[in-house]
Parts: C-alpha cells; sequence; structure tokens
C-alpha cells in the first residue's frame, strides 16, 4: 500500500477549505468533501452499518488518478466521512482503482476493483492501458490492505478495456461479472472463485456488437429480484432513439435468467432505468431485510459541473428500493428518507384555468407529494415551477404535456450550464399522474406513479431561487390534494 499517497491525499482533504458562497453544496445526499466524484463503488452492509465507496480524485475537481472516497451510515440518511480507502500507486494501480464492489466474508470486508495503468501518457486511449482486477480487505471497515491483482489479464489478448468487478455470492462460489471490450464489441465476462484469490474464467456470458449494443458496458450489477435475474450496466456508444437515449452514455437493464453454462439469456429488451440528464453507474447491496437498494452516480460524463468552481463535484442518487413490476424496474426512494421530513405543509392547488399561482412553500431542500388529476383537465401543459427565482428568470419545470402525453423535466432555464428536456410516457388511459419529488441545492429527483418511472437531473439555480408555483397552460389543470415538507 502506499501510504505516503494516501496520507498525502488525507491530508490534501483536511487542508481544503470549504469554498465561500457554495450555492451548490448538496444538504442530503452524498458528495465529496472537495474533489471529484463518480461512481458509486462497492455499496455493502457491514456489521451494522451502509457503507458506500466512490470513485474520487481528491486533489482537484476534475477526473485523475482514481482512489476511493468512503462514508457509512447506520440509517442511510445521516452519512459520516471516512478516509479514502484506496489510493493508487502500486504496481498493479499504478493510475487509479477504479470501480469495483465489496462483499463481506466472515468478519473482513473485501474490495475487489479494477487496478489501472496507461501504457502510454495518461489520458491517452491510443497508447492503450492495461486492466488488472485487484483485491484488497479489511477488518475494521476503515483501514483497508491491498493485496494485488487476482485476475492479472483479460481472457483474450484483444481485450484492453476490462473493468468493473461486480461480486456476489451464490451457493457455495463467489461469481464476478465484469464489462469489457474487444475491438469495438461489448462483452459481459464471467468468473467463479472459492476464494477471492484464484477466480476461474466462466467465458461470455453476453455479447454485443458495436451497432446495435454500443461499445462497451461499463459497471455491470447482476443480481436475483423477484425470482428473475437482473443484469444492469451503463452502455457506452449507443444512438438515441426517440425519447430515449438522450444522455451521452446511459444506465440500462436486461431481466432475464444466467442459466447452467453461465450464459446470461434476456428475456426483455433494453431499458434506460432513470430518466433524467444525470443517473450512471449505479450499483446495489442486498440488505440484512431483503431490500435490494441501489445508488447511482447523478452526474454524466461531460456535463457541465459548475460546483467545480468551489472545489468538489459529483453526487450520488438518494439510495433506492428496487423492485420488480413484471418486466420492468420500480425505483422508490428508500423508506428511512422520511426522516428527512420537517413540518408538513398542505398543498391544496385545486383547478388552475389557464393561470400560474405562486405556492407558500418555498425552499431549496423540500420533498413535495402530489397528484396531477388528468380526467377533466384540458390544459396543454399544467403542473409546477421549482425553483423559481423572483425575476421569473429561473424556473425548473415538471408538467404534464398533453399533446405528447407525457411527463417533462424541463431545466432550460435551471440555472448555471445546464439545458435540455427529458420526459417519460403516460400510459393511454392513466387518469392520474402521483409524483414525489426531492429538491437539494442542486438536484432534482422525480419518482413517477409510486417508482413506475424516475427522473434525475442535476439543476444549479441561484441560492434565492427557492420559489414553487402551480401553473396550467390554455385550458384546465387540476391538482390532487398534495404535502410538501423542509428537509
Ligand atoms: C464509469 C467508469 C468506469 C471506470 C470508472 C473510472 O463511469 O468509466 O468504467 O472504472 O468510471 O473512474
Amino acid at each position: 500500500m502506499p501510504v505516503d499517497l494516501l496520507d498525502e491525499a488525507h491530508r490534501a482533504l483536511e487542508t481544503t477549505l470549504p469554498a465561500r458562497g457554495d450555492d451548490y453544496r448538496l444538504g442530503y445526499h452524498l458528495s465529496p468533501p472537495a474533489g471529484w466524484m463518480n461512481d458509486p463503488n462497492g455499496v455493502v452492509y457491514f456489521r451494522g452499518e451502509y457503507h458506500v465507496f466512490y470513485q474520487h480524485h481528491p486533489y482537484s475537481p476534475q477526473w485523475g488518478p482514481m482512489y476511493w472516497g468512503h462514508a457509512r451510515s447506520a440509517d442511510l440518511v445521516h452519512w459520516e466521512h471516512l478516509p479514502i480507502a484506496l489510493a493508487p500507486g502500486d504496481a498493479f494501480d499504478r493510475d487509479g482503482c477504479f470501480s469495483g464492489s465489496a462483499v463481506v466474508d466472515g468478519d473482513t470486508l473485501y474490495l475487489i476493483y479494477t487496478g489501472h495503468r496507461w501504457l502510454g501518457e495518461p489520458g491517452n486511449d491510443e497508447e492503450g492501458m492495461q486492466q488488472v482486477q485487484c483485491l484488497a480487505s479489511s477488518t475494521d471497515g476503515i483501514t483497508f490492505t491491498k493485496h494485488g491483482a487476482v485476475i492479472e489479464a483479460a481472457p483474450h489478448p484483444d481485450i484492453m478495456h476490462f473493468r468493473d468487478p461486480k461480486v456476489w455470492r451464490r451457493g457455495d462460489h463467489w461469481w464476478m461479472a465484469l464489462g469489457a471490450r474487444q475491438g469495438d464489441d461489448p462483452l459481459l465476462l464471467l468468473y467463479r472463485s472459492r476464494d477471492l484469490r484464484q477466480w476461474e474464467c466462466l467465458g461470455r456470458a453476453l455479447e454485443g456488437r458495436r451497432q446495435p449494443d454500443g461499445y462497451m458496458w461499463e459497471c455491470p450489477d447482476l443480481f436475483e429480484l423477484e425470482g428473475r435475474d437482473v443484469l444492469l450496466f451503463s452502455p457506452q456508444g449507443l444512438e438515441p432513439e426517440g425519447y430515449e437515449r438522450w444522455n451521452l452514455f446511459q444506465n440500462s437493464y436486461l431481466l432475464g435468467r444466467l442459466d447452467e453454462s453461465a450464459h446470461f439469456v434476456a428475456e426483455t429488451e433494453l431499458r434506460e432505468l432513470d430518466h433524467g440528464h444525470d443517473f450512471y453507474a449505479a450499483q446495489t447491496l442486498l440488505a440484512p431485510d431483503g431490500r435490494r437498494l441501489l445508488w447511482a452516480w447523478m452526474d454524466m460524463w461531460q456535463s457541465p459541473m459548475p460546483s467545480q468552481a468551489h472545489h468538489w463535484c459529483g453526487a450520488l442518487t438518494l439510495p433506492r428500493e428496487l423492485s420488480r413490476d413484471g418486466a420492468r424496474l420500480r425505483m422508490r426512494p428508500a423508506r428511512e428518507l422520511t426522516a428527512l421530513r420537517q413540518s408538513r405543509q398542505v398543498l391544496a392547488i385545486g383547478t388552475l384555468e389557464a393561470q400560474s399561482r405562486r405556492l407558500e412553500v418555498r425552499g431549496a431542500l423540500l420533498e413535495l407529494e402530489l397528484e396531477l388529476e388528468l380526467t377533466g383537465s384540458t390544459a396543454e401543459r399544467f403542473g409546477l415551477a421549482l425553483r423559481c427565482s423572483d425575476d421569473g428568470r429561473e424556473r425548473t419545470l415538471l408538467y404534464f404535456d398533453a399533446m405528447a402525453r407525457r411527463l417533462v423535466l424541463d431545466r432550460q432555464h435551471s440555472g448555471a450550464g445546464v439545458s435540455g428536456v427529458r420526459s417519460v410516457p403516460v400510459a393511454p388511459g392513466q387518469t392520474r399522474i402521483a409524483l414525489r419529488i426531492f429538491l437539494d441545492r442542486s438536484s432534482i429527483e422525480v419518482f413517477v406513479d409510486d417508482g413506475a418511472y424516475t427522473l434525475s437531473s442535476r439543476i444549479y439555480p441561484r441560492p434565492d431561487s427557492l420559489g414553487v408555483s402551480a401553473f396550467a397552460v390554455n385550458g384546465r389543470g387540476t391538482f390532487g390534494e398534495g404535502a410538501a415538507w423542509n428537509l
């Protein structure tokens, strides 16, 4: 373990002063104390607490040699930042401790991650890279000892991208799923082990083609959910299609089964897991009560990240409970999150006739719960304007578009740097849309119809853009009674 690098990183974080005027600092989401964050890694329950690690660059708010940041929580609501768990710099992970996962075996917490090395100039894909799978362990859940590479080479010389091991226990083996790329085609590889150290390659659980499957499948997760196997992954290189896939990369899933010959047999089409602008690299854990909990990176590669001016960027979504509804997944906010609620305010908006009405509720940290009544509503669009500024220049809109029959999240006036709309379908015959909305200083997460759809996006409004309005355009819009809480 290169103790010097780890110590240096700890010192760098301690001496980074909180930047003044940081209007984007999240109130109840996990984000790094300073520096850069991307994927959630190694989400795991260990000795009565939830641990979340994440891809982290402590020295700047830009991606760089990757460390594993670390936080833990007993209740999924209050998080304690812990010392950085992994620092790069050994021969096998010289240029980065890339994404991976965590498992508990007896009293020991194991991290399995990708050791990354550039073969030429850092960042130069042309000159290539070497990726191996590494093991580290801890008995106190805080300090980790590296054990080096346990899979030292990809199973084929043409595979250069070979990363993001997800390990789980099934029967009397540990299993590992890995994302890979051979030439321009994506692959899901499967391995098996009895001791986490010696791994047997079982081959290609799933193979794709550049067209139409993309060129790389990052951050796989593979688990059983209510009788079906779920393959969750983050494909790169898909083209937008209709209303889908407008983010640079997406987080998608297939339902099916992992058969006896270690092939994943898909039984559904590929679906996006979340429909907002910022959702990637989701990872799950199995909680002791049987719930499948999920976190994703609530950002996207190459998106504007104005909090970088305040020396930090990146956040994780709220923890979500994943369940299956036939061929689709459903995500609800973890039930523990109701503990964030302060006093309840009733939202009694009623019917608006081609008008906009400012509501009494205000805030940057808010939860709102309400229904849009479609029966009897004649408006072309109706819904809510959130994080509104008093001068009318800023607002984040969430509304039913009757012509398109879609629920739209519009962040074209949501503050610094961001733009664009995302939307989800509203079924023919559906009579109401149930919304549960979480606002934090620089984020919005919308849970639609009890989590049948979710939209997660970063927004960067001014700190005084705190208003909430309801509106109906060209016609009547009816709102069911709802509630709001400051968080
Ligand atoms: C996904 C990803 C992973 C990789 C990590 C590097 O966002 O590209 O494939 O391990 O980020 O930070």
